[in-house]
């Protein structure tokens, strides 16, 4: 029997909500009474336990994600964690809207997924496309060359936007790129929701914070919960303040830690 909930908040959090008395005090939606309307509806949402007045207090008192996102931030060597219940999509979103002023530029992987693109246009930002060299026996996309991001960073953009890997599972010379990109003070984010499994088996490819990036947006689902990972060394420094602007105040799926 795994022992995963003695070192996982959340899941324990839930697990013990359902093992006490309870009246729920919380917003309607969340009253766990839906079975009595209907047992398969029910079995659908009365699990459906929110942070507030659920897996924590009203107030967080018991401050059960902080705990959660710092125990994932220690895993992945970040400074700060994120969690998301709103997709990588919200993740890249709240990110992007952190970069910059709209008008700044950023040099962005031609393969970045819509949620990267529909980022920047909400951002304002503008994007230096960096085109993937083409295996031209398959037409599989391997991968972002050297001199692609060397011509994007010569027009100074605030950040450099990687999707590694990528959707055929391709990865570009990395340390390469990071090391370029530092070299002229641009942080490296990296879209890896599809890399969520990096860096845990050593033969597994390392992950971005294992190859000196400064932000990782993973996926455990693309898997259920998605972290946002930072480890901040340069310009961008609001981050925290811009996950809970975009998405729904009733779940706080980003915490209030740091
Ligand atoms: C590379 C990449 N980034 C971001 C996303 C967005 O993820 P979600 O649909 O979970 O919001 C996807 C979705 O497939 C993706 O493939």
């Amino acid at each position: 029997m795994s022992n995963l909930r003695e070192s996982a908040p959340l899941l324990d959090a839930y697990l013990s909500y359902f093992e006490k008395a309870r009246t729920p005090f919380t917003i309607p939606g969340h009253k766990q009474k839906t079975s009595a309307l209907d047992a398969g509806l029910g079995a659908v949402v009365d699990g459906d336990i929110p942070l507030y007045g659920g897996l924590d207090e009203i107030k967080l008192t018991n401050q059960t994600l902080k705990a959660a996102e710092k125990l994932a931030a220690t895993l992945w060597g970040a400074d700060y964690a994120r969690f998301s219940t709103g997709g990588s999509t919200h993740a890249n979103q709240a990110l992007i809207f952190a970069l910059g002023q709209p008008g700044d530029k950023v040099a962005v992987s031609r393969t970045a997924h819509r949620s990267v693109l529909s980022a920047l246009v909400l951002a304002g930002l503008e994007p230096i496309w960096m085109n993937p060299e083409i295996d031209h026996a398959t037409g599989v996309p391997l991968g972002i060359p050297a001199s692609e991001l060397e011509r994007a960073l010569q027009e100074k953009p605030v950040a450099v936007l990687l999707t590694e890997p990528g959707y055929l599972g391709t990865i570009s010379d990395l340390p390469k790129l990071i090391s370029a990109a530092h070299q002229q003070k641009t942080p490296v984010i990296f879209d890896a929701a599809w890399g969520g499994h990096f860096g845990f088996h050593p033969r597994l490819p390392r992950h971005a914070f294992q190859l000196g990036a400064d932000a990782l947006i993973t996926s455990t689902h693309l898997n259920p919960n998605q972290p946002i990972l930072h480890r901040w060394k340069r310009k961008v420094d609001s981050i925290p303040k811009h996950p809970r602007s975009l998405q729904t105040s009733n779940h706080q799926d980003f915490g209030t830690s740091n």
